[in-house]
């Protein structure tokens, strides 16, 4: 049976949410772990169902691994078995980070392709292309990329689009490769960063870390370090949203707030009193909120991962709403949903418009992706009622221990099993 989640109104949040570590900068960090000679340490790992599906994945390449109180170990050297399963990648397209590090240390790697997911087609074109002009040779068969390579060397490349996971691979490919490699339009993300830094520990040689151009200089190994995952960033807004959705008053802790400031510029344009330091941020809010537009883009501007949230706050904002989805097509799952439970939103391509109403109703409703589930738990502690949603367990990728740190601010969420 699959998991469901009941959702009672619950208004006013009040109290401390402990973020965790960035699920989208331990996976790639993760994978960096293959590169490593000796033992890589991490902490602030987050317990996610996508960490534990990658962990399997490594597990069965001969890996070691560690894994327990947020804390992980890796060790890569016992490593015999370079095929990356359908069975794991469909459930999680991230696997094909295994890619570069395997090709760049082993000189071969077979990983399935990903295929279509829920929220649109997500080619792998620019990893492969950065692949070949560092000396890969690639085949795609039976499903399969199948990728050899004598030792790769450095190339100049341009991806076609900024790419978070396509610049992660190409990095870390490019920090074994026999000489320089030139990384334009690269992903600025946090979680490259994250990445980036972690490498440099390990011996990479890496500069314009944080810009959209990366010169990496090929070292003949590197070894292991211990490192520290980022703090979530889409999970932090993700609770500041239940925040300001609920007219509460939430402090986050373990956040870092130079990584936010397009989501906290929403949230104070929805009305939201945010204080901050270095490792929190306070949000506070005493009326109810007004709808905000926003454009998702890459890095520094305002997150896809964090649209389907915004499209929940805005359902009961005062005031009307637009928001264009520019990075993925066909992310609007959650709008059947959440109109379902009275909200009143109207899509045509790429653009939802979203006239706030005064109540949201619950019902039951079905998750569809991570983040369109987390704007359903949003919706349901303001409907009035109770809200079933049902398939979970993409929250559970993506968000540890949700409704512990929600009903700990005082929201009433029970899962039924
Ligand atoms: C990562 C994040 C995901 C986030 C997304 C955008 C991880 C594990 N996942 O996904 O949570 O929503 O960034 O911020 O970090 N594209 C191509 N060809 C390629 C690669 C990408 O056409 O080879 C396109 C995609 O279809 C998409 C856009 O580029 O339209 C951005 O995708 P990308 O940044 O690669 O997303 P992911 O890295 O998969």
């Amino acid at each position: 049976m699959m998991d469901k989640l009941k959702v009672k109104q619950s208004l006013n949040l009040q109290g401390e949410v402990k973020i965790s570590g960035a699920k989208n900068a331990a996976l790639p960090i993760i994978c960096a772990g293959i590169l490593a000679g000796s033992k890589l340490e991490l902490t602030n790992v987050p317990n996610l169902k996508d960490i534990t599906t990658l962990v399997k994945l490594l597990q069965g390449m001969g890996i070691k691994i560690q894994f327990a109180d947020n804390q992980m170990q890796i060790d890569a050297n016992g490593l015999n078995n370079f095929v990356a399963p359908y069975e794991l990648v469909k459930t999680m397209r991230a696997s094909i980070l295994v890619l570069g590090p395997l090709l760049a240390r082993f000189g071969k790697a077979q990983v399935s392709l990903p295929g279509g997911c829920a929220i649109g087609a997500r080619p792998v074109d620019q990893h492969i292309k950065g692949l070949t002009a560092m000396g890969a040779k690639i085949e795609i068969e039976h499903g399969y990329i199948k990728a050899v390579a004598n030792r790769l060397r450095g190339a100049r490349i341009v991806m076609d689009m900024v790419t978070v996971t396509g610049t992660e691979n190409l990095l870390m490919a490019a920090v074994l490769a026999e000489g320089t490699t030139t990384l334009e339009n690269c992903a600025r993300e946090p979680e490259v960063y994250d990445l980036a830094n972690c490498l440099v520990k390990m011996g990479a040689k890496i500069s314009g870390i944080g810009t959209d151009k990366m010169v990496i200089e090929g070292v003949e190994k590197l070894s292991g370090a211990q490192h520290a995952i980022i703090a979530d960033r889409i999970e932090a807004g993700t609770y500041a949203v239940a925040t300001a959705i609920t007219m509460g008053d939430v402090t986050l802790t373990n956040t870092r707030f130079e990584t936010m400031g397009a989501v906290i510029d929403k949230l104070t344009q929805a009305g939201a009193l945010i204080t901050h330091g270095a490792d929190w941020i306070r949000i506070k809010i005493g009326q109810k909120v007004k709808a905000v537009d926003l454009k998702t883009v890459p890095y520094p501007g305002f997150p896809t991962d964090m649209q389907a949230q915004f499209i929940a706050l805005n359902t009961i904002a005062n005031g009307t709403a637009t928001v264009v989805e520019t990075i993925f097509e066909n992310r609007y799952m959650h709008v059947s949903e959440l109109r379902r439970m009275g909200a009143d939103i109207t899509v045509d391509d790429n653009i939802a418009v979203i006239k706030g109403v005064n109540t949201l109703m619950g019902t039951t409703v079905m998750a569809t992706d991570l983040r369109a589930s987390a704007s359903l738990v949003l919706a349901g502690l303001v409907a009035t009622g109770e809200t079933i949603i049902d398939r979970v367990y993409h929250l559970d990728r993506g968000y540890e221990n949700m409704e512990f740190k929600l009903n700990n601010i005082g929201a009433q969420i029970e899962r039924l099993k």
